[in-house]
């Protein structure tokens, strides 16, 4: 019998124990750190083993071709044809997809054939629009199983998608559509989360010259002309954007079958899947979690995957665990922010739920906190639980830093780097040294490609004995909530507020979103102190139009100037400790209108908390 489970070795430690069948094993960490070594010296060994979970058409010599330095090259097959039609050729019953909508008696399932006919529906709607293969399409869409079927018609016909998160703006939107060049968008009306009516169409700039395709009424079909597009290593799967530190985000490109066999292989390793799993994962798709996470990775293997669109709050906080016990989800994959907004209701609605099924759970999106790791370990995970603090990021398309089976595990610490991925910390930044098939490939319209030698993650990492522990970024990126945003972003929007003359945005900590953003603005002229309520109100508002709701300024001072260098570049080091309580301010002597310094210190303790004065008439 399989058991899984994660014992208390002593006050911080935990040993993860996991038994599961695959094609390796370690039974201990020197086993393990054999393992590692191996697969890093061989990476080819190591990828062979996984090459073989794919259905191929032609099968590739090898996982790395070193002349061509190229994944899978050779390889011939299609994502799609892995991820549906093989599973709805041999177990054409089973359910892919269940999907839980906004109230608590929505519920669907999806078997594998019929998520094949939706596929293929939409297939043969994009090929009727005149889609072909290297074509850019946009998703729009909230967590359906359309939306899933969506990217999937795309593999399908060798299309290259480019979801966009529902919850941004038309600006953004716009924005994502334009510098990919994308030839057509997916979405549907309206849909309801939270009890309210969300029109999405709407958000779709008029003046906007995109063909919109409707997937207001999609049917099954077996609709033979939407046949399979086989992709090599060389094709392309998705194109996803993402904030950096420049004031636009960037569109990070993902090849079709490298990407998929590392998702595949991380997803089935880390969390040790079995067959009869049910995986549940509360990500959107419009985030790289939804993509590799939810879509991809479970359905390769043939699992079926829970969707929800509703909100876990409503009607009541416990919409999570309620799924939970009515699927007998075994693997529930979360972010610690969600984990902090839970952990904050009352025990009894978790209480209230027979968690039993459960057997590993996950995190990612950001550091997790000791008090959220302990109440997802006892009160979800009933002390039987691994945890998997999976540290990874859009540009990496998988689990890069997870916790593994059979070794040790400190809460909050995020663990090993996987098989066949070199990580290392220099000058305090987690860096990969070598080359691994989840990477990206290009940025699009900035037209750059990762560096060949060494790919920095922008991340603040140290060692913790030989796990690695990461600190959070190390640039001007701010993650709320597990929303990665640029600072540069906020600062764009808000100084489109005319009253507005320049701004500067730092990150500081917030208890449930982890950070939160606090803006330095300067205006035009000076204001009346009662005139603030209403551009607060235009700043947050420029925010939500150009970005999307979840970016918004918490927190907001008006200052008369910023600190400069000689050369005009604001000082932000400097405005990054003042914002964070920091006295000792080294970066001063770079400063030349250090004048305005006294003024700053004063005024930074006096933040406006815009929450409240956006509720002032
Ligand atoms: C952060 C999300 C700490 C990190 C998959 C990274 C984390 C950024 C963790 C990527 C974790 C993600 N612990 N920090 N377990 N997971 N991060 O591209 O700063 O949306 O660089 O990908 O999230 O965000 P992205």
């Amino acid at each position: 019998m399989f058991v899984s489970d994660s014992i208390l070795l002593q006050r911080d430690k935990f040993l993860i124990l996991m038994n599961f069948e695959h094609e390796i094993v370690w039974e201990n960490a020197q086993v393990y750190e054999e393992v590692y070594k191996n697969s890093i010296k061989d990476p080819n060994e190591f990828w062979m083993r996984y090459v073989k979970d794919i259905a191929w058409k032609r099968v590739p010599n090898s996982a790395y071709d070193n002349e061509k330095k190229e994944w899978l090259f050779g390889g011939v097959t299609n994502v799609c044809y892995n991820c549906v039609d093989r599973h709805a050729a041999k177990t054409s019953e089973k359910t892919a997809i269940i999907w839980h909508g906004d109230e608590e008696n929505e519920r669907r399932e999806i078997s594998y054939a019929e998520l094949q006919q939706m596929v293929i529906q939409i297939a043969s709607i994009l090929k009727s629009h005149g889609i072909k293969k290297n074509d850019v399409v946009g998703i729009y869409m909230p967590m359906t199983p359309e939306a899933v079927a969506s990217m999937l018609a795309c593999a399908r016909i060798g299309a290259i998608h480019l979801v966009v998160f529902a919850g941004f703006s038309p600006e953004a939107l716009k924005y994502r559509l334009t510098t990919s060049n994308a030839k057509a968008l997916l979405t549907i009306t309206s849909f309801r989360r939270g009890g309210k009516e969300i029109k999405l169409a709407k958000n779709i700039p008029s003046d906007f010259d995109i063909d919109v395709i409707n997937l207001d009424n999609i049917s099954f079909s077996n609709n033979a002309e939407a046949g399979i597009e086989w992709q090599t290593s060389e094709d392309n799967l998705f194109i996803l954007y993402t904030s950096g530190s420049s004031g636009t985000p960037k569109g990070v490109l993902h090849s079709a079958l490298p990407y998929m066999l590392y998702v595949a292989t991380t997803f089935k390793v880390i969390f040790g899947i079995r067959r009869d799993d049910v995986y549940f994962c509360t990500s959107d798709i419009g985030w790289i979690t939804g993509h590799s996470y939810i879509t991809y990775a479970p359905l390769f293997h043939g699992l079926t995957t829970v969707i929800f669109s509703g909100s876990p709050t409503y009607p009541q906080a416990d919409r999570y665990w309620k799924i939970i016990e009515q699927e007998k989800v075994s693997i529930f994959y979360t972010a610690p922010t969600a984990i902090r907004s839970l952990q904050m209701f009352n025990k009894k609605l978790v209480k209230k739920h027979d968690l039993s099924s459960l057997r590993v759970l996950g995190t990612v999106g950001e550091p997790i906190n000791k008090s959220a790791w302990k109440w997802y370990f006892e009160t979800v995970g009933n002390k039987k639980c691994p945890i998997m603090d999976t540290w990874w990021q859009t540009e990496t398309g998988g689990i890069i830093l997870a916790p593994l089976r059979n070794l040790e595990q400190t809460p909050g610490v995020a663990g090993k780097p996987f098989f066949g991925v070199e990580t290392d910390i220099i000058d305090g930044e987690l860096v990969i040294k070598n080359k691994f098939p989840g990477l990206y490939k290009a940025i699009v319209h900035e037209h750059t490609t990762p560096d060949d030698a060494l790919y920095k993650t922008g991340d603040g990492a140290v060692y913790q004995g030989t796990d690695v522990k990461i600190k959070g970024r190390m640039d001007d990126v701010i993650n709320i909530s597990g929303h990665r945003l640029g600072t540069a972003e906020f600062e764009c929007a808000i100084n489109k507020v005319s009253e507005v003359k320049e701004s500067a945005v730092v990150a500081i900590p917030d208890e449930l979103k982890g950070q939160t953003a606090f803006a330095y603005v300067v205006l035009t002229s000076p204001l009346e102190r009662n005139d603030f309520a209403e551009i607060v109100k235009k700043i947050v508002n420029s925010t939500r139009n150009n970005i999307g709701s979840i970016a918004k300024p918490d927190y907001i001072v008006f200052v008369p100037d910023l600190p400069k260098t000689r050369s005009g570049k604001i000082v932000r080091k400097l405005l990054r400790n003042l914002a964070n309580g920091g006295e000792n301010l080294p970066e001063l002597h770079s400063v030349i209108n250090s004048e305005v310094i006294k003024i700053l210190k004063v005024s930074v303790k006096n933040p406006i908390f815009c929450p409240d004065m956006c509720k002032l008439k």
